[in-house]
Protein backbone atom coordinates (compact mmCIF):
# COMPACT_ATOMS: atom_id res chain seq x y z
CA UNK A 1 0.00 0.00 0.00
CA UNK A 2 2.63 2.07 1.16
CA UNK A 3 4.47 1.96 -2.48
CA UNK A 4 1.12 2.36 -4.36
CA UNK A 5 0.89 5.92 -2.49
CA UNK A 6 4.31 6.23 -3.83
CA UNK A 7 3.78 5.49 -6.72
CA UNK A 8 0.54 7.81 -7.00
CA UNK A 9 2.06 10.65 -5.26
CA UNK A 10 4.85 10.68 -8.14
CA UNK A 11 2.38 10.57 -10.57
CA UNK A 12 0.46 13.53 -8.77
CA UNK A 13 3.46 15.95 -9.82
CA UNK A 14 2.85 15.99 -13.27
CA UNK A 15 -0.94 15.59 -13.50
CA UNK A 16 -3.26 18.64 -12.47
CA UNK A 17 -5.44 17.30 -10.50
CA UNK A 18 -3.16 15.86 -8.29
CA UNK A 19 -4.83 16.59 -4.94
CA UNK A 20 -7.87 14.11 -5.77
CA UNK A 21 -5.49 11.38 -6.55
CA UNK A 22 -3.44 10.85 -3.38
CA UNK A 23 -5.40 8.42 -1.15
CA UNK A 24 -3.86 7.91 2.61
CA UNK A 25 -3.76 10.40 6.14
CA UNK A 26 -4.72 13.92 6.01
CA UNK A 27 -2.52 16.34 7.06
CA UNK A 28 -1.33 14.84 10.71
CA UNK A 29 -4.26 12.77 10.30
CA UNK A 30 -2.53 10.54 12.92
CA UNK A 31 -1.82 13.12 15.12
CA UNK A 32 1.72 12.69 15.32
CA UNK A 33 2.25 16.51 15.66
CA UNK A 34 1.05 17.34 18.59
CA UNK A 35 1.63 19.79 21.41
CA UNK A 36 4.36 21.52 23.35
CA UNK A 37 4.01 20.35 27.11
CA UNK A 38 3.78 23.88 27.87
CA UNK A 39 0.05 23.64 25.62
CA UNK A 40 -1.10 20.96 27.70
CA UNK A 41 -2.53 20.56 31.45
CA UNK A 42 -1.18 16.95 32.18
CA UNK A 43 -3.35 14.82 29.47
CA UNK A 44 -5.50 17.61 28.77
CA UNK A 45 -4.60 19.96 25.52
CA UNK A 46 -4.97 23.54 26.73
CA UNK A 47 -4.19 25.49 23.65
CA UNK A 48 -6.75 24.55 20.66
CA UNK A 49 -4.29 25.49 18.49
CA UNK A 50 -1.58 23.49 19.52
CA UNK A 51 -2.21 20.58 17.13
CA UNK A 52 -1.23 21.57 13.75
CA UNK A 53 -3.99 21.29 11.38
CA UNK A 54 -6.24 20.98 13.64
CA UNK A 55 -8.60 22.89 16.15
CA UNK A 56 -10.20 21.67 19.11
CA UNK A 57 -13.01 22.74 21.69
CA UNK A 58 -13.77 21.55 24.74
CA UNK A 59 -12.14 19.00 26.82
CA UNK A 60 -9.80 17.01 24.62
CA UNK A 61 -7.00 14.95 25.72
CA UNK A 62 -3.53 13.90 23.69
CA UNK A 63 -2.81 10.30 24.38
CA UNK A 64 0.43 8.15 23.66
CA UNK A 65 0.31 4.78 23.48
CA UNK A 66 0.47 2.65 26.54
CA UNK A 67 -0.74 5.40 28.78
CA UNK A 68 -3.00 3.91 31.10
CA UNK A 69 -6.35 5.41 32.95
CA UNK A 70 -6.87 3.26 36.20
CA UNK A 71 -5.58 0.16 35.62
CA UNK A 72 -7.17 -0.09 31.75
CA UNK A 73 -4.92 0.54 29.26
CA UNK A 74 -5.72 2.83 26.91
CA UNK A 75 -6.48 1.47 23.27
CA UNK A 76 -4.26 3.72 21.20
CA UNK A 77 -2.05 1.69 18.82
CA UNK A 78 1.77 1.29 19.62
CA UNK A 79 4.06 4.14 18.75
CA UNK A 80 0.93 5.87 18.29
CA UNK A 81 -0.50 9.40 20.21
CA UNK A 82 -4.75 10.19 19.41
CA UNK A 83 -6.96 12.40 20.45
CA UNK A 84 -9.82 11.45 23.80
CA UNK A 85 -12.71 13.76 23.13
CA UNK A 86 -14.40 14.28 26.40
CA UNK A 87 -18.30 15.94 27.05
CA UNK A 88 -19.03 18.23 24.35
CA UNK A 89 -15.68 18.34 23.00
CA UNK A 90 -14.75 18.45 19.05
CA UNK A 91 -11.92 18.17 16.67
CA UNK A 92 -12.00 20.19 13.33
CA UNK A 93 -10.06 20.47 10.23
CA UNK A 94 -10.07 21.19 6.75
CA UNK A 95 -9.32 19.33 3.72
CA UNK A 96 -8.35 20.31 -0.20
CA UNK A 97 -10.63 18.49 -2.62
CA UNK A 98 -11.82 18.55 -5.82
CA UNK A 99 -15.18 20.54 -6.31
CA UNK A 100 -17.48 17.61 -7.62
CA UNK A 101 -15.56 14.73 -6.74
CA UNK A 102 -16.73 11.77 -4.01
CA UNK A 103 -14.86 10.66 -1.18
CA UNK A 104 -14.65 8.81 1.68
CA UNK A 105 -13.04 9.31 4.44
CA UNK A 106 -11.63 6.65 7.18
CA UNK A 107 -10.98 6.49 10.30
CA UNK A 108 -10.13 4.47 13.65
CA UNK A 109 -11.86 5.16 16.69
CA UNK A 110 -12.12 3.52 19.93
CA UNK A 111 -14.50 4.11 22.81
CA UNK A 112 -13.04 3.69 26.20
CA UNK A 113 -15.96 3.26 28.79
CA UNK A 114 -19.35 0.67 28.91
CA UNK A 115 -21.69 3.82 28.20
CA UNK A 116 -22.88 3.91 25.28
CA UNK A 117 -21.19 6.96 23.09
CA UNK A 118 -22.04 8.57 20.14
CA UNK A 119 -19.74 10.84 17.52
CA UNK A 120 -21.46 13.21 15.61
CA UNK A 121 -19.27 13.47 12.23
CA UNK A 122 -19.95 16.18 9.86
CA UNK A 123 -18.12 17.30 6.37
CA UNK A 124 -19.48 20.50 4.72
CA UNK A 125 -20.50 21.35 2.38
CA UNK A 126 -21.79 18.11 1.19
CA UNK A 127 -23.45 18.37 -2.46
CA UNK A 128 -27.15 16.88 -2.04
CA UNK A 129 -26.52 15.44 1.43
CA UNK A 130 -27.09 16.78 4.73
CA UNK A 131 -23.55 16.39 5.74
CA UNK A 132 -23.28 15.04 9.13
CA UNK A 133 -24.75 11.90 10.85
CA UNK A 134 -24.51 10.53 14.40
CA UNK A 135 -22.52 7.35 14.49
CA UNK A 136 -23.01 4.65 17.43
CA UNK A 137 -20.21 3.58 19.20
CA UNK A 138 -22.17 1.35 21.20
CA UNK A 139 -21.33 -2.23 19.19
CA UNK A 140 -17.83 -2.12 19.02
CA UNK A 141 -17.32 -4.59 16.34
CA UNK A 142 -13.22 -5.81 16.31
CA UNK A 143 -11.30 -8.07 18.73
CA UNK A 144 -8.96 -5.46 19.61
CA UNK A 145 -11.21 -2.63 20.80
CA UNK A 146 -10.60 -0.34 17.66
CA UNK A 147 -12.34 0.20 14.48
CA UNK A 148 -12.11 1.78 11.62
CA UNK A 149 -15.34 3.64 9.87
CA UNK A 150 -15.91 5.24 6.79
CA UNK A 151 -18.08 8.37 5.51
CA UNK A 152 -18.96 9.07 2.04
CA UNK A 153 -19.56 12.33 0.85
CA UNK A 154 -19.81 14.57 -2.04
CA UNK A 155 -17.63 17.82 -2.31
CA UNK A 156 -19.75 21.06 -3.06
CA UNK A 157 -16.11 23.10 -2.77
CA UNK A 158 -12.15 22.81 -2.96
CA UNK A 159 -12.11 23.19 1.08
CA UNK A 160 -14.62 21.44 3.36
CA UNK A 161 -14.61 21.56 7.10
CA UNK A 162 -14.42 17.67 8.94
CA UNK A 163 -15.70 17.77 12.56
CA UNK A 164 -15.33 15.30 14.79
CA UNK A 165 -17.77 16.11 17.68
CA UNK A 166 -18.48 14.54 21.22
CA UNK A 167 -22.27 15.53 22.05
CA UNK A 168 -22.46 13.21 25.40
CA UNK A 169 -22.26 14.57 28.75
CA UNK A 170 -21.35 11.63 30.50
CA UNK A 171 -20.81 11.35 34.51
CA UNK A 172 -16.95 10.40 34.10
CA UNK A 173 -15.56 12.97 32.15
CA UNK A 174 -12.62 10.74 30.93
CA UNK A 175 -15.45 8.77 28.93
CA UNK A 176 -15.85 9.56 25.50
CA UNK A 177 -14.50 8.39 22.05
CA UNK A 178 -10.28 8.13 21.04
CA UNK A 179 -9.94 8.95 17.68
CA UNK A 180 -7.04 8.40 15.25
CA UNK A 181 -6.05 8.37 11.84
CA UNK A 182 -7.93 10.07 9.44
CA UNK A 183 -7.58 9.03 6.40
CA UNK A 184 -9.19 10.32 2.60
CA UNK A 185 -9.97 8.51 -0.86
CA UNK A 186 -11.25 9.44 -4.10
CA UNK A 187 -14.19 7.17 -5.41
CA UNK A 188 -15.22 6.84 -8.66
CA UNK A 189 -17.30 4.43 -10.95
CA UNK A 190 -16.27 2.71 -13.69
CA UNK A 191 -17.94 4.55 -16.64
CA UNK A 192 -18.62 1.46 -19.47
CA UNK A 193 -19.46 -1.80 -17.94
CA UNK A 194 -21.57 -4.37 -19.60
CA UNK A 195 -23.48 -5.45 -15.91
CA UNK A 196 -26.49 -4.04 -14.63
CA UNK A 197 -25.31 -3.77 -11.05
CA UNK A 198 -22.99 -1.15 -10.13
CA UNK A 199 -20.01 -2.18 -8.16
CA UNK A 200 -20.69 -5.59 -8.08
CA UNK A 201 -17.34 -6.62 -6.86
CA UNK A 202 -17.24 -4.21 -4.28
CA UNK A 203 -13.68 -2.83 -5.46
CA UNK A 204 -14.68 0.87 -5.28
CA UNK A 205 -15.21 1.63 -1.34
CA UNK A 206 -13.69 3.41 1.64
CA UNK A 207 -9.66 3.74 2.43
CA UNK A 208 -8.72 0.39 4.14
CA UNK A 209 -5.58 1.32 6.89
CA UNK A 210 -2.93 -0.97 5.25
CA UNK A 211 -1.86 -1.91 9.02
CA UNK A 212 -4.98 -3.00 10.11
CA UNK A 213 -6.59 -6.31 10.24
CA UNK A 214 -10.23 -4.92 10.84
CA UNK A 215 -11.46 -3.26 7.58
CA UNK A 216 -13.36 -0.79 7.66
CA UNK A 217 -16.88 -0.47 8.72
CA UNK A 218 -19.32 1.33 6.23
CA UNK A 219 -22.31 3.30 8.21
CA UNK A 220 -25.90 2.47 7.97
CA UNK A 221 -27.57 4.95 5.16
CA UNK A 222 -29.74 6.28 8.22
CA UNK A 223 -26.68 7.57 9.09
CA UNK A 224 -24.45 8.31 5.76
CA UNK A 225 -26.56 9.50 2.57
CA UNK A 226 -24.02 9.06 0.55
CA UNK A 227 -22.94 5.49 0.60
CA UNK A 228 -18.93 5.53 0.60
CA UNK A 229 -19.51 1.41 -0.73
CA UNK A 230 -19.83 2.62 -4.40
CA UNK A 231 -23.19 1.65 -6.01
CA UNK A 232 -24.75 0.17 -2.42
CA UNK A 233 -26.68 1.32 0.52
CA UNK A 234 -26.20 0.14 3.89
CA UNK A 235 -30.28 -0.33 4.23
CA UNK A 236 -30.09 -1.34 8.07
CA UNK A 237 -29.40 -0.09 11.56
CA UNK A 238 -25.88 -1.56 11.89
CA UNK A 239 -22.80 -1.09 9.67
CA UNK A 240 -21.27 -3.81 7.37
CA UNK A 241 -17.60 -4.32 7.30
CA UNK A 242 -15.43 -3.99 4.17
CA UNK A 243 -12.52 -6.80 4.01
CA UNK A 244 -9.19 -6.53 1.88
CA UNK A 245 -7.98 -9.61 0.66
CA UNK A 246 -4.14 -8.37 2.12
CA UNK A 247 -5.92 -9.34 5.72
CA UNK A 248 -8.59 -11.79 5.00
CA UNK A 249 -9.61 -13.96 2.48
CA UNK A 250 -12.44 -12.98 -0.39
CA UNK A 251 -14.03 -14.93 -2.72
CA UNK A 252 -12.93 -12.18 -5.87
CA UNK A 253 -10.63 -9.39 -6.46
CA UNK A 254 -9.03 -7.40 -3.38
CA UNK A 255 -12.20 -6.15 -1.76
CA UNK A 256 -15.70 -7.64 -0.11
CA UNK A 257 -18.34 -7.27 1.92
CA UNK A 258 -18.89 -8.95 5.21
CA UNK A 259 -22.70 -8.76 6.78
CA UNK A 260 -21.84 -8.37 10.53
CA UNK A 261 -24.48 -7.97 12.33
CA UNK A 262 -27.20 -10.60 11.23
CA UNK A 263 -30.05 -9.09 10.37
CA UNK A 264 -29.37 -5.74 11.30
CA UNK A 265 -26.95 -5.67 8.16
CA UNK A 266 -28.30 -5.79 4.83
CA UNK A 267 -26.65 -4.24 1.90
CA UNK A 268 -28.83 -3.33 -1.24
CA UNK A 269 -28.44 -1.68 -4.56
CA UNK A 270 -31.91 -0.46 -7.35
CA UNK A 271 -30.96 -2.22 -10.86
CA UNK A 272 -33.58 -1.19 -13.64
CA UNK A 273 -35.08 -3.90 -14.81
CA UNK A 274 -37.82 -4.28 -17.49
CA UNK A 275 -41.05 -5.38 -16.22
CA UNK A 276 -41.95 -9.26 -16.57
CA UNK A 277 -38.13 -9.65 -17.55
CA UNK A 278 -36.36 -12.65 -16.25
CA UNK A 279 -33.02 -12.03 -14.77
CA UNK A 280 -30.02 -13.99 -13.78
CA UNK A 281 -28.19 -13.10 -10.04
CA UNK A 282 -24.65 -14.49 -9.72
CA UNK A 283 -22.54 -14.33 -6.58
CA UNK A 284 -19.89 -16.09 -4.08
CA UNK A 285 -21.43 -16.36 -0.58
CA UNK A 286 -18.33 -17.51 1.54
CA UNK A 287 -15.63 -16.89 4.93
CA UNK A 288 -13.44 -14.79 5.30
CA UNK A 289 -11.17 -17.11 7.62
CA UNK A 290 -11.58 -14.57 10.31
CA UNK A 291 -12.39 -17.48 13.13
CA UNK A 292 -16.14 -17.31 12.17
CA UNK A 293 -17.37 -20.75 12.12
CA UNK A 294 -21.36 -22.48 11.71
CA UNK A 295 -23.74 -22.75 9.38
CA UNK A 296 -24.75 -19.36 8.03
CA UNK A 297 -27.94 -18.39 5.78
CA UNK A 298 -27.78 -15.87 3.29
CA UNK A 299 -31.30 -14.22 2.56
CA UNK A 300 -31.24 -12.43 -0.96
CA UNK A 301 -34.39 -10.27 -1.93
CA UNK A 302 -34.76 -9.27 -5.46
CA UNK A 303 -38.67 -8.25 -6.87
CA UNK A 304 -41.17 -10.45 -5.41
CA UNK A 305 -38.49 -13.20 -4.94
CA UNK A 306 -36.71 -14.38 -1.83
CA UNK A 307 -34.18 -16.48 -1.61
CA UNK A 308 -31.99 -18.37 1.23
CA UNK A 309 -28.83 -19.58 0.51
CA UNK A 310 -27.14 -21.87 3.05
CA UNK A 311 -23.41 -21.73 3.71
CA UNK A 312 -21.32 -23.81 6.20
CA UNK A 313 -18.68 -21.87 7.12
CA UNK A 314 -15.26 -23.79 8.46
CA UNK A 315 -13.83 -20.46 8.96
CA UNK A 316 -11.24 -21.54 6.34
CA UNK A 317 -12.16 -19.12 3.46
CA UNK A 318 -13.73 -21.21 2.00
CA UNK A 319 -16.84 -19.84 -1.05
CA UNK A 320 -19.84 -21.13 -3.76
CA UNK A 321 -20.95 -19.60 -6.27
CA UNK A 322 -24.84 -18.96 -6.18
CA UNK A 323 -26.69 -18.81 -9.25
CA UNK A 324 -30.49 -17.19 -8.83
CA UNK A 325 -33.21 -16.18 -11.07
CA UNK A 326 -36.26 -13.89 -10.55
CA UNK A 327 -38.43 -12.28 -12.87
CA UNK A 328 -38.88 -8.32 -12.49
CA UNK A 329 -42.23 -6.91 -11.50
CA UNK A 330 -41.30 -3.29 -12.09
CA UNK A 331 -39.19 -0.78 -13.86
CA UNK A 332 -37.04 -0.42 -11.12
CA UNK A 333 -35.87 -3.75 -9.12
CA UNK A 334 -34.11 -3.47 -5.18
CA UNK A 335 -31.86 -6.67 -4.29
CA UNK A 336 -31.20 -7.09 -1.14
CA UNK A 337 -28.42 -9.30 0.97
CA UNK A 338 -28.69 -9.94 4.55
CA UNK A 339 -27.45 -13.02 6.83
CA UNK A 340 -30.48 -14.41 8.58
CA UNK A 341 -28.00 -15.07 11.84
CA UNK A 342 -25.67 -13.23 14.45
CA UNK A 343 -22.07 -14.92 14.56
CA UNK A 344 -19.33 -14.32 16.88
CA UNK A 345 -15.69 -15.02 16.45
CA UNK A 346 -14.76 -18.29 18.42
CA UNK A 347 -11.95 -16.55 19.94
CA UNK A 348 -14.29 -15.52 22.88
CA UNK A 349 -13.80 -11.76 22.34
CA UNK A 350 -17.43 -11.46 21.58
CA UNK A 351 -16.86 -9.44 18.18
CA UNK A 352 -19.28 -9.94 15.39
CA UNK A 353 -19.00 -11.22 12.46
CA UNK A 354 -20.44 -13.23 9.80
CA UNK A 355 -20.84 -14.23 5.79
CA UNK A 356 -19.01 -12.38 3.12
CA UNK A 357 -20.92 -11.10 -0.39
CA UNK A 358 -18.30 -10.36 -3.37
CA UNK A 359 -18.76 -10.61 -7.07
CA UNK A 360 -22.81 -10.00 -7.59
CA UNK A 361 -23.37 -9.86 -11.64
CA UNK A 362 -26.74 -9.25 -12.81
CA UNK A 363 -27.84 -9.98 -16.65
CA UNK A 364 -31.32 -10.82 -18.13
CA UNK A 365 -31.79 -14.10 -18.74
CA UNK A 366 -30.93 -15.99 -21.98
CA UNK A 367 -33.97 -18.11 -21.34
CA UNK A 368 -36.38 -15.60 -21.70
CA UNK A 369 -34.17 -13.36 -24.00
C1 LIG B 1 -4.88 21.79 35.48
O1 LIG B 1 -5.97 20.91 35.71
C2 LIG B 1 -6.32 20.82 37.08
C3 LIG B 1 -7.37 19.72 37.23
O2 LIG B 1 -8.38 19.84 36.26
C4 LIG B 1 -6.81 22.17 37.57
O3 LIG B 1 -7.16 22.11 38.94
C5 LIG B 1 -5.70 23.20 37.38
O4 LIG B 1 -6.16 24.50 37.72
C6 LIG B 1 -5.20 23.21 35.94
N1 LIG B 1 -4.05 24.04 35.80
C7 LIG B 1 -3.95 25.03 34.91
C8 LIG B 1 -2.67 25.77 34.87
O5 LIG B 1 -4.87 25.31 34.13
C1 LIG C 1 -24.14 17.40 14.22
O1 LIG C 1 -23.24 18.41 13.77
C2 LIG C 1 -23.73 19.23 12.73
C3 LIG C 1 -22.64 20.18 12.26
O2 LIG C 1 -21.70 20.46 13.22
C4 LIG C 1 -24.96 19.99 13.22
O3 LIG C 1 -25.48 20.78 12.17
C5 LIG C 1 -26.00 18.97 13.67
O4 LIG C 1 -27.13 19.63 14.17
C6 LIG C 1 -25.44 18.06 14.72
N1 LIG C 1 -26.42 17.03 15.01
C7 LIG C 1 -26.85 16.75 16.24
C8 LIG C 1 -27.93 15.74 16.36
O5 LIG C 1 -26.37 17.27 17.22
C1 LIG D 1 -45.31 -9.06 -7.56
O1 LIG D 1 -46.13 -8.77 -6.44
C2 LIG D 1 -47.17 -7.87 -6.73
C3 LIG D 1 -47.89 -7.51 -5.44
O2 LIG D 1 -47.72 -8.48 -4.46
C4 LIG D 1 -48.12 -8.47 -7.76
O3 LIG D 1 -49.14 -7.55 -8.06
C5 LIG D 1 -47.33 -8.77 -9.02
O4 LIG D 1 -48.13 -9.43 -9.96
C6 LIG D 1 -46.10 -9.63 -8.70
N1 LIG D 1 -45.26 -9.67 -9.90
C7 LIG D 1 -44.66 -10.75 -10.35
C8 LIG D 1 -43.82 -10.60 -11.60
O5 LIG D 1 -44.76 -11.82 -9.80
Amino acid sequence: MRNINLVLMLLCTTLPVALSLIDGLVPNGDFEEGPKPSQMNGSEVVDPHSIPHWELSGFVEYIKSGQTQGDMILPVPKGHFALRLGNEASIKTKLQVAKGQFYSLSFGIARTCAQQERLNLSITPDIEGKGWGMLPMQTMYSTEGWDSFSWGFFAANNEVELVFYHPQAEEDEACGPIIDVVALKSLSLPKTTTDLLKNGNFEEGPYIFPDTNWGTLVPSNIENDHSPLMGWMVESLKAVRYIDSDHFVVPEGKRAVELVAGRESVIAQIVKTVPGKTYDLEFYVGDAKNLCEGSMLIEVFASNSTFYVPYESKAQGGSKLVLLRFKAANDRTRIRFLSSYYHRKSDFSGSLCGPVVDDVKLVSSILHA
